[in-house]
């Protein structure tokens, strides 16, 4: 996914933090997509902002926390707040991450988990890697609107990642595997992004290597 966590304090918009590549689980089309990574980018550990305080990271819909698996050393520092519907999820997250930074989790739906985690901002990044694809337009458009207006640090961003329309693999995924994903095209994801406030500068999209997934940067200038 695209990531944007360099760890710095220095005022957001003095600081632009490198690019993090997206990485497909799968790394080609020949089966269907699973999920993507944050993967940090190439360089060393320190970005061209020296880190004086450690960003406010959260994390929504982490899962087991595999977007920050690849390169776990790099949040070293940073407070890092997970929220997950899956308990357990949570706790495999929680273990996989502490050992490297403050982490807190945070176990309920979305929706209401980001009240209660608002006293923790306001947060450089937010994290959502897969959970668009389960959430309808209206509950994605007030979720960002909410992180726009009450979580992000002024400079700060979200990113996240939706299934892309066009997905060769969707007949099979719904029919063999039951697995049905809200799959969005690039205007569809645009008009959510405009409806929850942002400008259509502060709107950014790509796609992961697969092509299968859309990787989304909405920021807060
Ligand atoms: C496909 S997994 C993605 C996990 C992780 N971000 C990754 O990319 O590996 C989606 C996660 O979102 C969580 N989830 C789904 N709906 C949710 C909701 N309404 N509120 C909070 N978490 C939710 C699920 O429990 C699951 O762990």
């Amino acid at each position: 996914m695209i990531s944007k966590l360099s760890n710095c304090s220095q005022p957001a918009r003095a600081c632009r933090p490198r690019p993090i590549r997206a990485t497909g689980s799968n790394g080609t089309h020949s089966i269907p997509p699973s999920r993507n990574s944050i993967e940090t980018g190439s360089g060393g550990s320190t970005s061209r902002c020296a880190p004086r305080r450690r960003g406010g990271i959260l994390s929504i819909g982490c899962g087991g926390g595999a977007d920050f698996q690849i390169a776990p050393h790099r949040f070293t520092g940073s407070t890092v707040v997970l929220v997950d519907l899956d308990r357990q999820a949570l706790v495999l997250a929680e273990e996989r991450l502490s050992r490297y930074c403050d982490v807190h989790i945070v176990c309920g739906d979305v929706r209401r988990a980001i009240r209660q985690v608002q006293d923790e901002g306001p947060f450089d990044v937010v994290v959502c890697g897969c959970l668009s694809d389960y959430l309808d337009d209206r509950t994605i458009i007030s979720v960002l609107g909410e992180l726009r207006c009450r979580l992000l640090r002024v400079g700060g961003s979200i990113v996240f990642t939706n299934i892309a329309a066009g997905n060769p693999f969707r007949v099979w995924m719904e029919a063999i595997a039951d697995w049905k994903l809200v799959h969005r095209s690039e205007p569809e994801l645009r008009k959510i992004a405009t409806a929850a406030g942002f400008d259509r500068l502060d709107f950014s999209v790509r796609r992961d290597p697969t092509g299968l997934t859309h990787l989304v940067e909405l920021s807060v200038p």
